[in-house]
């Protein structure tokens, strides 16, 4: 038996602009998913997400590129031949992304989307493809499953669209799935929804789960643990009930603080100043100038993830603010 994790991310980082002049986009990832694990990457936008995700699935726009170690069962996704990388993105893992419109063709039916993928990587034939399609839709309580095929992605409400990409994700059977922002393109009850819908999926089928999101809260009602990100690096990791309970970074005491509550009135305390990318950190913490803990160290030592009580922390002040932080999360 395999007893490597699924996914092992290993001092990864992404930069843009070429030799002559890099630009960090992502740093020092580490990080991994476990079969049967869900893990959710929560961070502002622009903080390096999606990034980190297409660089897991070779997906990286032109003009960026991948170091480090990322590997797959033990094997590194980043040395794979072109025949290892189709095997891989068409076996082993899935993408479900943020906008099913924007990865759709609007003059091809559901079920030419649907099916082609899994017939051309040789999994199924078409008749096999097509019948996987409908259980799969019936199992996550789509009605007319055969009529859906013939349907375009503009007859579909954006809640069915995107679970379509449900299905699309999981009619080849992966090990493990990425799933990035993937209802933050919908409605608040329909987000529930397939919200639901996937996590049942992801627990039935005991698949490894990367949930990318914005939203902390989201993120905790459906990992085992979590992952931080700020300017293009992880600053917190550790069990999501901790984590969301008992934060120790500021960066995400600040995410907790700043959302608002569905019982009771309080005043919003945004995080003030704005999210910046990697490339324009200082040599110091990337959070130090929106951070009220930050001291002359923060501002010129970069501190680097370790270990405080049950997780993984990148913050200089923990041992000084931890207290602080509870309260002003919880007040
Ligand atoms: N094609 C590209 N070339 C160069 N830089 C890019 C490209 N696409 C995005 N970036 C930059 O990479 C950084 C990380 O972007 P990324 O899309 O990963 O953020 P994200 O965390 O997914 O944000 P969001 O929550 O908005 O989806 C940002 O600074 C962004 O401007
Ligand atoms: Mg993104």
């Amino acid at each position: 038996m395999n007893s490597a994790p699924l996914l092992r991310m290993r001092d990864v980082g992404i930069t843009t602009g070429g030799r002559g002049n890099p630009r960090a986009l992502v740093r020092d990832v580490n990080l991994t998913v476990a079969a049967g694990e869900t893990v959710g990457l929560v961070g502002e936008s622009g903080s390096g997400k999606s990034m980190l995700v297409k660089s897991a699935m070779r997906l990286l726009p032109r003009h960026t590129e991948a170091h480090g170690h990322l590997d797959f069962e033990g094997r590194s996704v980043f040395g794979f031949s072109p025949r290892e990388l189709a095997a891989y993105r068409s076996r082993d893992v899935a993408l479900i992304h943020q906008d099913p419109r924007a990865h759709t063709n609007p003059l091809r039916t559901i079920g030419d989307f649907l099916i082609e993928g899994v017939v051309a990587g040789g999994l199924f034939s078409p008749r096999e493809a097509r019948r996987r399609a409908c259980e799969t839709m019936a199992s996550i309580g789509v009605t007319d499953p055969e009529h859906r095929l013939t349907q375009y992605p503009h007859q579909l409400s954006g809640g069915l669209l995107q679970r379509m990409m449900i299905v699309a994700a999981l009619l080849h059977s992966p090990k493990l799935v990425f799933a990035d922002e993937p209802t933050t393109a919908l409605d608040v009850t329909v987000q529930s929804e397939v919200m639901a819908i996937l996590q049942e999926q992801i627990r039935e089928r005991g698949l490894g789960l990367l949930f990318i999101s914005h939203d902390l809260d989201l993120a905790a009602a459906v990992t085992d643990s979590l992952a931080v990100m700020y300017a293009g690096t992880v600053v917190e990791r550790g069990a999501t009930a901790e984590v969301h309970s008992r934060p120790l970074h500021p960066y995400t005491a600040g995410l907790l603080a700043c959302r608002p509550s569905a019982t009771a009135v309080t005043r919003l305390q945004p995080i003030p100043g704005r999210p910046i990318s990697a490339y324009e950190a200082g040599p110091g913490c990337a959070f130090a100038a929106r951070c009220r803990f930050a001291t002359e160290e923060c501002r010129t030592d970069r501190p680097h993830l370790r270990t405080v009580e049950d997780r993984l922390v990148a913050c200089h002040r923990v041992e000084r603010i931890g207290a602080e932080l509870t309260r002003a999360v919880h007040s």
